[in-house]
């Protein structure tokens, strides 16, 4: 069948690479797609957001699968659109519907329904302009380090860590009352600070029953030892040792079961990816948040664990089959290291030729572009994040030693990666 992944980053790059491989795909597209995708799906030009032009693409190239990688155009309604349309109808889609995406395009609605259903989660309240004083006087109540949350989608950049109450009462004023995060900060979430480590969980689901597919860790700080100004994801490793047995089973029961019933019980039907974000805290799981698709660069690392043929799962999925499928995990550890231009994630530039990457194929290595595009035959630098190398090996030790074999080779003006990626979980 054909194929359409909307998207443009290392994630629908990582899932092409993938889909390429299934006997079921015969012609795959990506919209808009990047150079790399380039090599192995036709590119078609459209803004993700655009969905008369997806139509038409749709229709003119007889899709009859399409994968949505970003939030976005989920939050925007995709799936709402096709279901409404006719002639959309029957095209399967992976990604939920637009009321299932709130679960990630409002935190205080996934909050809410975390407190409904029982999930564990940190303690919350939510405030907007109305109630600016009441917030600012609950602030003073609780302890601090206190976590400041905008309420919609802030492309990564709406979560506040305040070590002290008036720093953190200051940024609630510039939220509430400057519009600080636009239209996403008009509520805010002030939540409790949560001490352990951090984990993601990625689930595929029907609706009703669920893949738990493998576990990641990501690097979002731009500065090694995790320090500076957080990115869209610099690194990421998959397994991850604290996601024992156990911890699996804790998960399983206390928030996967219990997300699936929720919806269920709420009516909101969800066909898709479900990401969780997770903190260990003395040896329990708590949610910090939920994503309605892949992590990006986690599915660099959990794509590349999974033996399955993506589409059937994918395919199991649109027909609320997939009690019929179990997933079979590659028993080798992948890594990723995110390459990207100098001065992200503030002002960088964009353009500079990126040389070395012919010298980079190797069996057990994959360079997944996230910001290139090709000029004149030469690939160039067109994004903050650029390239994101896999590293697979029978430990992580080795396949970061992979990673970063190949991403050496690689090079263009002012690039820059963090050299301790999966450095702390190394055993
Ligand atoms: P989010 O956008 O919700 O993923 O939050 C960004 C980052 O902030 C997370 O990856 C965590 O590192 C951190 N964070 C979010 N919520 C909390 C919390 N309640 N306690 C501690 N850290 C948090
Ligand atoms: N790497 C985090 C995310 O995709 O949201």
């Amino acid at each position: 069948m054909n194929i359409l992944i909307i998207g443009s980053g290392g994630r629908e790059h990582t899932l092409a690479w993938k889909i390429s491989q299934s006997a079921l795909c015969n012609q795959l597209y990506v919209a808009p797609g990047n150079a790399g995708t380039a090599g192995m799906a036709h590119n078609l030009p459209l803004d993700p957001l655009d969905f008369e032009g997806i139509k038409k693409q749709v229709i003119e190239k007889k899709i009859e699968l399409v994968v949505v990688g970003p939030e976005a155009p989920l939050v925007a309604g995709i799936r709402d659109f096709f279901e409404a349309d006719e002639e959309l109808q029957h095209i399967h889609l992976i990604g939920p519907g637009k009321e299932g995406a709130q679960l990630e395009g409002s935190k205080d609605f996934s909050k809410a329904f975390m407190v409904r259903h029982k999930i564990p989660t940190a303690r919350a309240k939510t405030f907007t302009k109305e109630t600016l004083e009441e917030g600012l006087n609950y602030l003073e109540e609780i302890p601090t380090p206190v976590v400041l949350k905008a309420d919609g989608l802030a492309a990564g950049k709406g979560v506040l860590i305040c070590q002290q109450t008036d720093e953190a009462k200051d940024a609630l004023q510039e939220m509430l009352m400057q519009e600080k995060f636009g239209e996403a900060g008009k509520k805010v979430l002030i939540e409790e600070y949560l001490d352990g480590t951090e984990l993601s969980v990625f689930v595929l689901t029907d609706g009703k029953d669920y893949l738990i597919l493998p576990e990641a860790k990501d690097y979002k700080r731009i500065g090694e030892k995790d320090t500076g100004l957080n990115t869209g994801g610099m690194g990421a490793v998959s397994p991850v040792h604290i996601a024992d047995k156990d911890f699996m089973q804790m998960v399983e029961d206390r928030v996967v079961k219990r997300t699936i019933t929720g919806l269920q019980q709420e009516g909101i039907p969800f066909m898709g990816f479900l990401f969780i974000g997770l903190m260990k805290v003395k040896g329990e799981p708590f949610v910090i948040e939920y994503n309605v698709r892949m992590g990006d660069p986690e599915t660099e690392v959990v794509i590349p664990r999974i033996e399955n043929d993506l589409v059937d799962l994918f395919l199991a999925t649109s027909i609320g089959k997939l009690h019929e499928k179990e997933i079979h995990t590659l028993q080798r550890a992948a890594t990723t290291v995110v390459m990207v231009a100098g001065g992200y994630p503030e002002a960088y530039e964009k353009g500079h030729p990126i040389s070395g990457l012919e010298e980079t194929a190797t069996e057990d290595t994959m360079v997944f572009h996230a910001g290139t595009t090709e000029k004149d035959g030469k690939l160039h630098t067109n994004g903050g994040r650029v390239l994101a190398v896999t590293g697979l090996g029978d430990s992580l030790k080795e396949a970061l030693e992979k990673s970063y074999q190949q991403v050496e080779k690689i090079n263009w003006k002012n690039r820059y990666y963090r050299r301790d990626i999966g450095q702390d979980v190394i055993l």
